[in-house]
């Protein structure tokens, strides 16, 4: 049973992103820090998956990555909360023939997948930070992984070192991913509760039968998405922070502390 706080916060995150689907993929490609992340979580992903696989998609919004991997040569079941996401990547069945599926499905629901098998189950750029507990979605993984499947996460912690500086400019809410009860996210004109996960509950929550692949940090010293003009008015600081991002991504604490965590497990038992 959903409380009616977790109803009503189910409710505006399908309004706001349903709003959001309309121009989501106009903004995504003409930014190019986020086309920059995605190209990273592209080369994390390819040192483990095999072709051909079958991928389930959590929270696909209008479905760039799912596009992405049928091109790889993968099929993809694509599932999300919102309307509006699922009706625009619906539109894009079409064009894939027998390499998509989409379904209307809140990730905590995946017990609805139980007699499907996937190799690989996906989530990208912080869909899985509008849940508190993430057990409610790695209870049912194994179920529905083959043997020796990967999971990978690209989730909002609650370290970006980004946001840290940014209280050098007077930045009053940067300590807000620390919020034990969450924060408070404005989109599109509609409010709802997200949450950060750090490292250590991520890896708590997948529990023994998984093991942890490799974990690195996105946009750990490079700045977020919404600072999308930074390449063009700081060129040459923005290839200096490329170069050392690159470096240290892979280590502690930049694995951890970043805009997002890519993270990767393998079912083992
Ligand atoms: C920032 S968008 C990311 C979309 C896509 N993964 C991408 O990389 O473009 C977050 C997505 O999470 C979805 N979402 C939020 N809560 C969800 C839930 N409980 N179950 C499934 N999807 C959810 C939203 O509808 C939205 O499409």
């Amino acid at each position: 049973m959903q409380s009616a706080e977790a109803i009503e916060n189910s409710i505006q995150i399908n309004e706001a992103f349903t709003k959001q689907s309309l121009h989501y993929d106009t903004n995504d490609f003409q930014n190019p820090l986020l086309s920059a992340m995605r190209m990273q979580v592209y080369q994390h992903v390819s040192k483990f998956i095999r072709r051909p696989s079958r991928i389930l998609e959590l929270n696909a919004g209008t479905g760039i990555d799912a596009l992405y991997f049928i091109q790889q040569g993968h099929t993809v079941h694509a599932t999300d909360l919102s309307d509006g996401m699922i009706r625009q990547i619906s539109k894009k069945v079409n064009d894939c023939p027998n390499r998509l599926t989409v379904q209307q499905l809140s990730y905590d629901q995946l017990d609805q997948l139980k007699g499907q098998k996937f190799d690989f189950i996906f989530s990208n750029f912080g869909g899985l930070n509008c849940i508190h507990e993430l057990s409610k979605i790695t209870k049912d993984l194994r179920s529905i992984l083959n043997p020796g499947g990967y999971v990978t996460w690209v989730i909002m912690p609650p370290i970006c070192f980004w946001e840290i500086v940014s209280i050098l400019k007077g930045n009053r809410n940067a300590f807000r991913r620390l919020n034990k009860n969450g924060v408070v996210a404005h989109l599109e004109g509609r409010h709802f509760r997200i949450w950060y996960h750090s490292f250590l509950s991520i890896k708590k929550s997948f529990g023994p039968n998984f093991k942890l692949i490799h974990h690195e940090g996105l946009a750990a010293l490079l700045p977020p998405p919404h600072v999308f003009n930074f390449p063009i008015r700081h060129p040459w600081l923005y290839k200096t922070l490329q170069r050392i991002d690159a470096a240290v991504r892979n280590h502690f604490p930049f694995n951890r502390w970043a805009d997002h965590i890519i993270i990767s497990f393998q079912l083992v038992s």
